[in-house]
């Protein structure tokens, strides 16, 4: 028996990914739907996460607190332990998620009505972020082959060739869970030098590593280029800490680094929640093992999942490389998302993503998160294949 067979009850805890269904879904009740949509685990954190957080809150007084050296050491140790990759401490600029991240990298780094450029399908604040920043979006899409997506570097090289002033990267990538080889790392930094873009990389799924994939930071490969990448990074999706809103920019370059603090003074973001870097050193200095353990668990319900799924004539799944995410293909069916969505939420009572929320590339595919225990899992196959039935 796994930790990870452990069913933890979330309904009812103002969990997003349990209770908000009837908002993101438009449904009267959705309290027995099966959530298996937003990227979020049904996992608990590892023991010595929850034991840190527990001691600190003995401490009954949470005055100002600022990100302790031990913190700070343990990100260097864990890049250097997990990705090969030797950073400096002074490299690292805090901040309250990813998204914020992403958010005060385009307002430091490009100005109002600046095109930034994005490669769809990918995670949807990559969309919404810039635009509601004023900037303006461009997407060169990711082309499929063989099940799993490339860039089309011809386009690409069109689409920076625009007075693109930033490239947003989904390294590993958000949904189809690939992780970006040397080679195609190396000509995105390539392009991004000959049209002198900053590329903001967003590397929050960089631990989950399915079957020993290694990932690869982009600013570890970008040579003399490296001053134009900003890596935004977190422990939150690794050990299902989002709720804790923690994350870091690695911007070796001072300038830079200097833009995003004033950003975040600017908007009176200072200093983080004194639980934040408390959860971030025990999962950095405490979490391996649990990791490792998560990532052989994540692996057979992605086994399972595609061995089922696939028995549904139409149905193609690739199993991702990273993530706990599964981009499920339909479009031999030739059904309606709308019309698939209804019949999932209605018939099989399960709550998926649809691929158009990742740009209109993802039509014809779904999103499953399978960051849940094995019966859950198996729950979530019976549902998806009992809408189908009809
Ligand atoms: C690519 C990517 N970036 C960022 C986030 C969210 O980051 P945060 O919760 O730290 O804002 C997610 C969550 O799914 C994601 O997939």
């Amino acid at each position: 028996m796994s930790i990870f067979d452990q069913t933890i009850k979330r309904r009812s805890t103002n969990s997003v990914k349990w209770d908000a269904m009837e908002k993101v879904y438009g449904l009267h009740d959705a309290s027995d739907i099966l959530p298996m949509w937003v990227a979020d685990m049904d996992f608990a954190a590892p023991a010595a996460v929850s034991k840190a957080l527990q001691q600190h809150a003995e401490q009954t007084v949470f005055g100002y607190s600022f990100i302790g050296e031990d913190a700070i050491q343990s990100i260097v140790d864990w890049q250097n332990t997990r990705h090969d990759w030797h950073i400096d401490k002074e490299s690292i600029v805090f901040c309250n998620g990813v998204v914020a991240a992403l958010a005060n990298s385009i307002v430091a780094f490009t100005n109002p009505g600046d095109k930034v450029l994005i490669s769809s399908p990918v995670y949807p604040p990559f969309f919404n972020i810039p635009k509601s920043n004023g900037r303006e979006v461009i997407s060169c899409p990711l082309v499929e082959k063989d099940g799993t997506y490339v860039y089309d570097f011809e386009a690409f090289e069109q689409a920076l060739a625009q007075n693109v002033k930033a490239y947003i990267l989904c390294n590993p990538h958000n949904p189809g869970g690939y992780v970006w080889d040397e080679a195609t790392l190396k000509e995105i930094v390539r392009l991004c030098a000959k049209y002198d873009v900053i590329i903001i990389s967003d590397e929050i799924h960089a631990d989950l590593m399915i079957n020993g994939e290694k990932h690869i930071p982009l600013a570890k490969i970008a040579g003399d280029e490296i001053n134009r990448v900003v890596t935004c990074m977190a422990p939150t999706k690794t050990f299902n800490l989002a709720g804790i809103q923690v994350s870091y920019m690695i911007v070796t370059d001072k300038k830079k680094r200097l833009q995003l603090e004033a950003i975040n003074m600017a908007s009176g973001q200072g200093s983080l929640n004194t639980f934040a870097s408390v959860a971030l050193h025990a999962a950095y200095t405490e979490g391996s093992a649990w990791l490792d353990e998560l990532l052989t668990y994540i692996s057979a319900n992605m086994d399972y999942v595609k061995a089922e799924l696939e028995q549904i004539p139409g149905i193609r799944v690739t199993k991702p490389q990273s993530t706990y995410l599964i981009w499920i293909d339909y479009r031999e069916l030739a059904l309606e998302e709308k019309d698939l969505m209804n019949r999932l939420l209605e018939v099989g009572k399960l709550a998926l993503e649809p691929g158009t929320k990742y740009g209109e590339e993802g039509r014809g595919f779904l999103r499953m998160n399978v960051a849940c225990s094995f019966e859950t899992v198996q729950d979530g196959v019976k549902r998806f294949k009992k809408a189908f039935e009809q």
